[in-house]
């Protein structure tokens, strides 16, 4: 694809380690990930891929790679041990090096401002609940801007506020994990309202920026025809992704989601015009498609989620569909019309074997390969997408998974911590390259 840029993703958490060094405060996810149950094998983030200290082999990793962007996350708890308050110059020294080792490298660095791993200090004060956060997020916001914004251009508020607000609030399967559909409601809202702010404090402090935020999206399709099942991924819809999208883009909550969970999030007048800041770019990040069936008995949505046979599945058990994804992007340019999109994520866990020192990841490759083709039909039915970051630069730890499922186009022994570049790492070097030429 032509003026298109190929890039890499990763976030603080599941790469840096060094979780107790330099004077890092806690996070919402050292917590959680140390409740007994709550992740897989009890695996932490406390090493991960011990990027704190080996970054500079990370980033000769994508130089060698032939990437032009790097997608990144801050942890607020590095820079901001709780939250708000005192600063922890360790951190931004941290920060500074890595800016500087991927500029160093022709590689342009977009930064993620929130990644998940919310200072525990503030989580202890009510977290995304409380409504003071969008002025702690403005204050951490501020910081990033006024000591990274005379080198980085690139900027996006949240990452996946539905992970942050369902997964986190009401499924309680992921950091701070509570279960509460009032709370999820109100921490969705006020994600969205410090998205909304930190976009002003962005422009307000740094010169040629480009922000915008990423939003996953998991299309929903009813597995039959009758009208119930209709309904049901149409809420599914309305709650997975346009109860995000809507508001970034100046409309309401979607009204068939409010009436059918007959509760709302606290909003305050002026509050989705705040919401709705003018934006550079959306991100997207898409993985699967979801199948759905109507429930009655289904809660907060009358909806159960089903399991289609005979179909590609990842190691994550989600199903392969690129078309939903072509579908998706067509969509959202055709609903929400964004000045420009990005694919933030993209890629697929396999299970990954080393043997004779190599990894022959082919359904990595098909996945990268089929997705891609999805992004070119979407373009050429008119949707601006102008670049395409590989979820993931090297495998880490994938959240309530653990170590288990591998990401990467990078293999991390992780008891010795080499960085083996996986059959899919060759691929994405040469499909770059073949670029070039
Ligand atoms: C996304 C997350 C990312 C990673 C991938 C597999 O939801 O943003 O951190 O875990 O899934």
């Amino acid at each position: 694809m032509k003026d298109f840029i190929y890039g890499v993703a990763t976030s603080s958490y599941q790469i840096e380690g060094a979780a107790f060094e330099d004077g890092r405060g806690i996070s919402i996810w050292d917590t959680f990930s140390r409740t007994p149950g709550k992740v897989a094998n009890g695996d932490t983030g406390d090493v991960a891929c011990d990027h704190y200290h080996r970054y500079k082999e990370d980033l000769d990793l994508m130089k060698w790679l032939g990437v032009s962007a790097y997608r990144f996350s801050v942890a607020w708890p590095r820079v901001i041990p709780n939250g708000i308050g005192k600063i922890n110059q360790f951190g931004i020294d941290f920060y500074d090096r890595l800016i500087d080792g991927v500029l160093e490298r022709g590689i342009e660095p977009w930064l993620t401002i929130y990644h998940w791993d919310l200072p525990q200090a503030l989580q202890d004060r009510g977290g995304w609940a409380n409504r003071e956060i969008t002025e702690w997020f403005s204050e951490y916001t501020g910081l990033l801007a006024n000591r990274f914004g005379d080198r980085v251009k690139r900027w996006m508020t949240l990452n996946e506020p539905l992970c942050s607000a369902w997964i986190g609030h009401l499924y309680g399967e992921m950091a701070p994990g509570i279960r509460n559909l009032k709370t999820a409601l109100d921490a969705s809202h006020h994600l969205l309202l410090s998205h909304g702010r930190a976009v002003d404090v962005i422009r307000s402090s740094i010169k040629e920026v480009k922000v915008g935020i990423v939003i996953n999206v998991t299309p929903a399709v009813p597995v039959g025809e009758s009208a119930e099942d209709k309904r049901a991924a149409d809420l599914a819809d309305g709650f997975d992704n346009r109860w995000f999208l809507n508001p970034v883009f100046g409309k309401s909550y979607p009204e068939d989601v409010l009436q059918a969970l007959g509760e709302s999030p606290a909003i305050e007048a002026g509050d989705m015009k705040e919401i709705a800041k003018d934006l550079d770019f959306l991100g997207v990040n898409f993985y699967f498609r979801q199948t759905v069936k109507y429930d009655a008995t289904g809660k907060p949505l009358p909806i159960k989620n089903v399991r289609r046979e005979n179909v590609k599945r990842t190691f994550m058990d989600w199903e392969v569909h690129a078309p939903a994804f072509a579908e998706y992007l067509t969509r959202i340019h055709r609903l929400y019309a964004p000045k420009e999109m990005y694919v933030t994520e993209n890629g697929s866990a396999w299970d990954d074997r080393l043997v004779n020192g190599k990894i022959e990841d082919d359904e990595r490759i098909s996945y990268f390969k089929e997705h891609l083709a999805a992004i070119e039909s979407a373009r050429e039915a008119g949707a601006p997408i102008n670049g395409y970051f590989a979820w993931s630069l090297l495998d880490n730890f994938e959240w309530t998974y653990g170590y288990e499922k591998r990401f990467g186009l990078v293999y991390v022994d992780y008891k010795t911590q080499e960085r083996i570049p996986k059959k899919s790492a060759h691929h994405y070097r040469q499909l770059l390259l073949d670029r070039a030429t």
